[in-house]
């Protein structure tokens, strides 16, 4: 039988102290027992012999004349001790000379000396004088009073041992148990329910300390590495989303795209094929020349815009910047865009600006970003609406806003509008043709200046603003001096 299998460390110990402790017991004890039993007689003939030799010296002549009366005064002082049941001194004819105590019994007798070991008493038997001999008996009271100390010497040994075990098993269970069963179950937390942050306390030098410190670094580490686990693989989680995502308008640009690029040359493939069939000059040649010739600007605008996303993606747009006044990029913009509006029976309203406002800044790539926000503005305005366009100085910032009365547009759109390729989910957008480019590309033209473009709109069908601010260029005249220059 295993006597530790199955039990935990704490069980373990105990079983080993107290086996250790009892065999001390069991082991001191039984050499208690044979070291009394071998020293008794030595014991008994250490009390006795004093006394032995005390009769003999004085005996000597009281035995030569047989003198009984010298003898019992020999004999008397004995009495004093109590120990001592009897002593007589008996001739070799074994009469008795002398005696005191307990009446002798000549039968049983022994008659060669020596130390005569009986249950109640001790009998010393030693020659004197001619032939005579002493025979003193003693009770055990002296041995077993010696003996009663060596027990209590024991039992005290064997207290002070139960406690010395149980202060072991204490200091044990504090040291070594204690520790080993927190470390034990903070593991046991770790494995099932992977709580890494677990730690234990380890202070002390010893080897218990020392595993709890190396389990606490070990957990450092393996919680370190699963935190950035976790992070690399929300990262991942979030780019492949990205991915997807720019995955998924690549072919949806392509499909707007391959539509955009079919429309116009519809248009011009008619246009060629009605040409030659109509007289030059006439009013049906008149208007295929147009047709192809307004497809054709569309076209290369729709690839202008292409190649300028392009461009900016990479870096490669360098501004030719200028000192302008933002007022003439937006006056001459709106004039060129004004057939555009007065087609679709819309009205663009430009708000008076009476000062002028200086900014360092590329006035082609203002022209466009702006030419973009008014393009849409038409677009996505039905006919009857109006579009107003303001500009406006402030606190070291010039304000350009376009504001119109169309379609609007929700939140989540706004949000995703400036991304190439963006354009809102609505059969209308999908009619309005576009590749969804020309915000993007306004958004990179207006960083290039140090600036930012903003979209606002109440809703779906209340309108909507765009906002293009640009810082104000170094060294702009002052208030007055703006004034004084103002044509
Ligand atoms: N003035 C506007 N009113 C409502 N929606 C607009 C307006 N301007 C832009 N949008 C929305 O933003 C989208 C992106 O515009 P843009 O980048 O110019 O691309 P495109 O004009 O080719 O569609 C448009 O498809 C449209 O959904
Ligand atoms: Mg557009």
């Amino acid at each position: 039988m295993n006597l530790f299998g199955g039990r935990t460390l704490r069980q373990k110990l105990a079983l080993v102290l107290w086996g250790t402790a009892l065999c001390a017991f069991a082991s001191s004890g039984i050499a208690l027992a044979v070291f009394q039993r071998l020293t008794l007689e030595r014991r008994a003939r250490a009390i006795m012999e004093p006394y032995a030799d005390l009769v003999s010296v004085g005996t000597d002549a009281a035995v030569a004349f047989e003198d009984p009366v010298r003898a019992q005064e020999i004999l008397d002082p004995l009495r004093a001790n109590p120990e001592i049941l009897a002593a007589d001194i008996v001739l070799d004819d074994g009469r008795v000379l002398a005696h005191v105590g307990t009446r002798p019994d000549a039968s049983g007798r022994v008659s060669a000396p020596g130390v005569y070991l009986g249950n109640q008493r001790v009998e010393l038997v030693r020659n004197l004088q001619r032939g005579a001999m002493l025979h003193l008996t003693m009770s055990v009271g002296e041995l077993r009073r010696q003996e009663r100390q060596a027990l209590w010497l024991f039992g005290a040994a064997v207290v002070a041992l139960l406690a010395i075990t149980l202060g072991q098993i204490s200091v044990l269970q504090r040291t070594l148990v204690k520790p080993i069963a927190m470390l034990t179950q903070a593991a046991e937390l770790v494995r099932s329910r992977g709580e890494y942050g677990q730690r234990v306390s380890a202070s002390g030098t010893d080897e218990v300390a020392r595993l709890g410190r190396s389990f606490n670094a070990m957990m450092q580490t393996v919680e370190e590495r699963e935190n950035d686990l976790r992070r690399l693989l929300a990262e991942q989680r979030v780019l492949e989303q990205a991915l997807r995502e720019s995955d998924r308008r690549k072919s949806e640009f392509l499909a707007v795209l391959s539509h955009e690029l079919r429309n116009p040359l519809a248009s011009i493939r008619t246009s060629i094929e009605v040409l030659p069939r109509s007289p030059p000059g006439s009013p049906i040649a008149a208007r295929a020349w147009e047709i192809m010739k307004r497809q054709a600007v569309h076209l290369t605008r729709l690839v202008d815009d292409l190649l300028d996303v392009m461009r900016i993606s990479r870096g490669k747009i360098e501004l030719q910047r200028a000192r302008v006044d933002l007022r003439d990029v937006v006056r001459s913009t709106c004039d060129d865009f004004r057939p555009h509006f007065e087609r679709g029976t819309l009205q663009l309203r430009l708000e008076p600006m009476p000062d002028p406002v200086w900014i360092d800044a590329d006035a082609t790539r203002l022209a466009q970003v702006l030419g973009n926000l008014l393009h849409n503005a038409a677009k996505f305005t039905p006919a009857g609406g109006i579009v107003t366009v303001r500009v406006e100085a402030s606190g070291g910032r010039a304000e350009v806003s376009v504001r119109d009365t169309g379609v609007g547009m929700e939140p989540d759109e706004i949000k995703r509008l400036f991304e190439p390729f963006a354009q809102a989910e609505q059969g209308l957008a999908r009619t309005q043709g576009g590749l969804g480019l020309g915000l993007a590309l306004s958004k990179g033209l207006v960083e290039l200046h140090g600036g930012s473009i903003k979209a606002r709109s109440e809703g779906r069908g209340r309108g909507s603003e765009f906002i293009v601010s640009l810082p104000l260029g170094p060294g702009a005249p002052r208030a007055n001096a703006m004034r004084s220059l103002a044509p």
